[in-house]
């Protein structure tokens, strides 16, 4: 069988991802630099599929480390490509970090792929970011992509212009950018999850780590939006349902079934949530009380975004099944885990 690489498939959702492919007896490579994961998440591939994943520590900014991961795996047919910072307010602080590690890798990769000169399929790890501040929810894939509010958001643009341009000029070359609104959860086995590094930005890892007791209190960022509670609305998709869209689009590719050469998908549930919303269902699903407080509105954060997901439905065969609350409370007994935390 033909090999995926798979850039990033030690994080957070490259490694659910890379269950899902090794399920569906896909052969993998990850090709990970660990800067934002660790090993211990390739053993936690191996409980769960019973299968250890080959693996390559590889820095992809580094131009001639890519040449040399594609002239050792000679058969790689196929590329998902996660490998990427994502930390939106270190992207403001530090952007030419951003642009040269979430940019400089891809160009190298699909220099590799072009001098394959056969067909090849790539699946792109893109964001929702790239509609910018949209009024309009839910959102299709046709929104307008708005000039983006981050030096992240500037980079999942430009990658899916590097991609659009590239697949314009290379046949061979078959590319599916997969826009992922919110994605939270963890692996039902509870054996792979989230490990963010430092103090999350992100809502759910930032809840659970405050109930684990690692801060004192959430701060919900602004509760006078015009929403029904105040505050913003977000699409929360399940990490696992996000993994399992890779291996239908990457399917799709490999089966010919795509009608252009460059095609984009959003994945999300299509259902928006506010952040009491969420604090509710944590609350809910871990029977515990979470201590937060109100304070002003974060800066670049938009009102409402979520999915119109109608597109991945019809054409994919994806659907979210996966609620709020069971998702949040994998995120939860994740945090436990990871955290050694017995009675809550
Ligand atoms: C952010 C990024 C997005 C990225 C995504 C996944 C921005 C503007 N967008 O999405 O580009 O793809 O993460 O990494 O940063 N919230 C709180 N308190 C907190 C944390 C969050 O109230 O401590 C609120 C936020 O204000 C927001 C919601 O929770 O309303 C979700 O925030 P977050 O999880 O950071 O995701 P996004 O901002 O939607």
């Amino acid at each position: 069988m033909k090999r995926i690489l798979v850039t990033g498939g030690a994080g957070f959702i490259g490694s659910h991802t890379v269950v899902e492919l090794l399920n569906s007896n896909y052969e993998v490579v990850i090709a990970d630099d660990l800067s934002n994961s660790s090993m211990e998440v390739l053993n936690g591939i191996e409980h769960i599929t019973g299968q250890y994943p080959i693996f390559e520590k590889i820095d992809l900014k580094c131009k001639n480390s890519v040449s040399e991961l594609f002239n050792k795996y000679t058969n790689i047919e196929s590329v998902i490509h996660f490998a990427a910072h994502k930390a939106v307010g270190e992207s403001v602080q530090n952007p030419l970090k951003y642009y040269e590690n979430n940019l400089s890798p891809l160009v190298y990769i699909l220099q590799e792929l072009h001098s394959l000169q056969r067909p090849i399929h790539f699946i792109f790890s893109s964001s929702c970011t790239v509609y910018g501040d949209t009024s309009i929810s839910p959102i299709t894939e046709d929104a307008e992509v708005k000039s983006a509010a981050s030096p992240y958001g500037n980079t999942k643009q430009i990658g899916e212009e590097i991609l659009k341009d590239t697949c314009k000029s290379n046949n061979f070359l078959n590319v599916i950018s997969l826009r992922y609104f919110n994605p939270i959860g963890a692996h039902p086995s509870n054996n792979i999850g989230e490990l963010p590094q430092g103090k999350p930005q992100n809502l759910v890892p930032f809840i659970t780590q405050t109930a684990a007791g690692l801060h004192n209190s959430l701060t919900v960022h602004g509760d006078d939006y015009p929403t029904p509670d105040g505050t913003c609305i977000r699409d929360y998709i399940d990490v696992v349902d996000l993994a399992k869209a890779h291996v239908l689009a990457l399917k799709r590719l490999i089966n010919g079934e795509n009608k252009e050469n460059y095609e984009v998908f959003n994945l999300g549930t299509g259902k928006g949530s506010s952040v009491k919303e969420v604090i509710q269902s944590f609350e809910k699903m871990s029977a515990m009380s979470l201590t937060y407080k109100v304070g002003p509105r974060r800066y670049g954060d938009v009102v409402t975004a979520f999915a119109n997901t109608s597109k991945a439905e019809k054409i994919l065969g994806w659907k979210s099944k996966t609620s709020l609350d069971k998702s949040i409370l994998k995120a939860w007994n994740w945090e436990k885990k990871i955290r050694n935390i017995k009675n809550k």
